[in-house]
């Protein structure tokens, strides 16, 4: 079984035929929400709605730990975390997937590790290549096989938000070789790493990083928008065909 990790503007799976909800609790407090199990195409998931099902979190506000650890509970074999960006390099404008390689976390003060407490050892997670390959490469190959196109690389930067960056700080990150930037791509990623739990990122441009297009906002063109959840679905069917 596959998890699926909703990011904004896709709090729920409309093709999910819903077998039934449940309320995980954990060692380290409350998921997002409670868990939703289903079938989509042949096979079972279990889909969670990252900022809660009402949008309620912000992206500081998730509890990380509490909803990879709800996940891995449950015996997945892997995560697809789903998650909206602003596109940076010029081949990622709205409405682009980016299956991103590479992560550069700007995030701070989040609760970002299973390995801390004086009952826990000193871990150091092997994290250069920090997407699972084998998950990426079948992520990859099912977004073309549903017609779609994809940047199959890229570099992920996780910002602290909510606000968004200035221009300014967008160029920092330009130069520091990002190429699109979102704010909940960490710590998550990098815990389930930790319970060597397969990850992927699936990032759907919805806009372009400030400075590089008139004023950034988070907002979907409507169309850009529908044709990308679209998008993303049919990359999950054709995943779990
Ligand atoms: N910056 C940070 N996070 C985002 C953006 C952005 O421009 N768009 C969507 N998530």
């Amino acid at each position: 079984m596959l998890a699926i990790i909703g990011g904004s503007g896709l709090a729920q799976l409309s093709e999910l035929q819903v077998t039934h909800r449940q309320v995980v609790r954990t060692p380290y407090g409350d998921p997002s929400c409670a868990l939703t199990f289903g079938r989509l195409g042949e096979q079972n998931v279990v889909f969670m709605a990252r900022h809660g099902y009402g949008h309620s979190l912000a992206p500081h506000e998730i509890n990380y730990r509490a909803n990879i650890w709800a996940l891995h509970n449950q015996g997945v074999k892997g995560v697809i975390a789903i998650g909206t960006v602003g596109g940076i390099r010029p081949d990622m404008p709205p409405g682009r997937l980016v299956v991103p390689d590479n992560i550069i976390d700007y995030s701070w003060g989040r609760k970002h590790t299973y390995f801390e407490g004086p009952e826990r050892p000193v871990v150091h997670a092997e994290f250069s290549s920090p997407y699972d390959v084998a998950l990426r490469e079948r992520l990859i190959r099912a977004i073309g096989a549903a017609g779609h196109r994809c940047v199959p690389g890229g570099v992920y930067a996780c910002t602290q938000g909510p606000r968004l960056e200035t221009a300014a700080e967008i160029l920092k990150l330009e130069r520091d070789g990002a190429d699109i930037v979102g704010m909940t791509g960490m710590p998550e990623a990098a815990l389930a790493r930790e319970l060597e739990l397969p990850y992927a990122h699936l990032c759907l441009v919805s806009n372009w990083a400030a400075g590089k297009g008139g004023a950034a906002t988070v907002e979907f063109d409507p169309a850009t928008g529908a044709a990308g959840v679209e998008a993303v679905t049919a990359a999950l069917r054709s995943l779990l065909a």
